[in-house]
Parts: C-alpha cells; sequence; structure tokens
C-alpha cells in the first residue's frame, strides 16, 4: 500500500508504544468493550422498546419515541468511543487487520448498522409527524435489524 513515509513512521511508532504498554493495549481494548456496553446496551433496550411499542397504544408509542430522541445521546458518543479506539487497535497492527477477512466482514455489519440506524432516524421523524403505520412498520423492521446486527458485530470482533 502507499502510505507516505511520515504517516508511515507514525503508525509505527504507535503500534511500538502500544506493543511496548500493556497499560495502553489493556486500557485501549477496555475502553473499546466500554463504549460497546454503554452504547450496545442502550440501544438493544430501545429497539426491544421500540418493537412492543409497534403493536401498542398511541400513549406509549409517543413515550417510545421520547426515550429514543433520548437514547441518541448516549448511542452516538458511544459509538465515536468505540470507532476512535477500533480506529487506534487497527493501526496498531494496520497490515494483520487489512489481511483479515473478518476485519472485513465486521467492517461491512457496522456499515450496515449505521445505515440501518439513519433508515431507523428517519422512521422515527416520520412517525411523530404522524404518518403512523407506515413509519412504525419500519421501526420494527430497523429495531429487529439493529438487535441482530449489535450480536453479529460483537461476535464477529470476537473472532479477530
Ligand atoms: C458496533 C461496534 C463494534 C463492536 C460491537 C465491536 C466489538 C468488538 C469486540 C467484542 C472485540 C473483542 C475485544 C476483546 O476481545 O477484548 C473487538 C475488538 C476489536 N475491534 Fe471492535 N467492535 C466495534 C467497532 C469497531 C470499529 C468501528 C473498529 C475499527 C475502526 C473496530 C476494530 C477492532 C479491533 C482492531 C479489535 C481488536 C481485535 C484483536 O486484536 O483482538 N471495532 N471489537
Amino acid at each position: 500500500m502507499l502510505i507516505p513515509d511520515a504517516l508511515a513512521g507514525a503508525i509505527q511508532a504507535w503500534a511500538d508504544f502500544k506493543a511496548d504498554h500493556r497499560v495502553v493495549s489493556r486500557g485501549l481494548g477496555a475502553l473499546h468493550l466500554s463504549g460497546i456496553l454503554l452504547g450496545g446496551g442502550t440501544a438493544i433496550v430501545i429497539d426491544r422498546a421500540v418493537r412492543r411499542a409497534a403493536s401498542g397504544a398511541d400513549a406509549l408509542r409517543t413515550h417510545v419515541l421520547d426515550e429514543v430522541a433520548l437514547a441518541h445521546r448516549v448511542v452516538i458518543p458511544a459509538l465515536v468511543l468505540v470507532f476512535v479506539t477500533g480506529a487506534l487497535w487497527t493501526l496498531s497492527e494496520l497490515e494483520e487487520f487489512l489481511a483479515s477477512p473478518v476485519y472485513w466482514l465486521k467492517m461491512g455489519l457496522i456499515a450496515l448498522l449505521l445505515i440501518n440506524g439513519v433508515v431507523m432516524m428517519r422512521a422515527e421523524r416520520a412517525a411523530r409527524d404522524g404518518a403512523s403505520n407506515d413509519a412504525w412498520a419500519r421501526l420494527r423492521t430497523t429495531g429487529t435489524i439493529s438487535l441482530v446486527l449489535w450480536f453479529a458485530v460483537l461476535i464477529a470482533g470476537k473472532f479477530l
């Protein structure tokens, strides 16, 4: 791969630093898992609530939509933490990960998770604007897909 010398040097220095400092590699792993616990845990609770509300009364739906909006404030920063720590981890063993099919499978699943999240946010907005049944059907489907994808990414991560 064509990487400018200065960038290659910086990546190598980071890889050496992480390899030489156990506390750094352990800390990075702990932060990655903390972001997953917080973001994934919150997302799973919300995905289940959305599935329940899809076949529930209007009052429950309104309450769940408010909970969804609050959950974004937790899930999005947690995902940023997961991405930053994941990217730093990737850079520390770049060649190994770029050559790993499991790594690319995991990245593909993460891309699907993000796309599904965007579709879910749009359905949430439509449900708020009153386009009820169609929007709730989409919320239910995207909630189910999100549940499956969080576990799929977690399992792929463990097989890296
Ligand atoms: C939904 C988001 C994610 C989930 C659920 C997830 C899950 C995991 C899990 C369970 C592990 C194993 C940790 C351990 O054994 O201690 C892991 C490791 C790792 N993840 Fe993620 N991850 C996510 C996002 C990312 C992203 C966005 C990247 C890259 C940009 C990434 C890169 C890595 C790397 C490089 C490892 C280290 C593998 C190793 O050498 O053991 N992850 N991830």
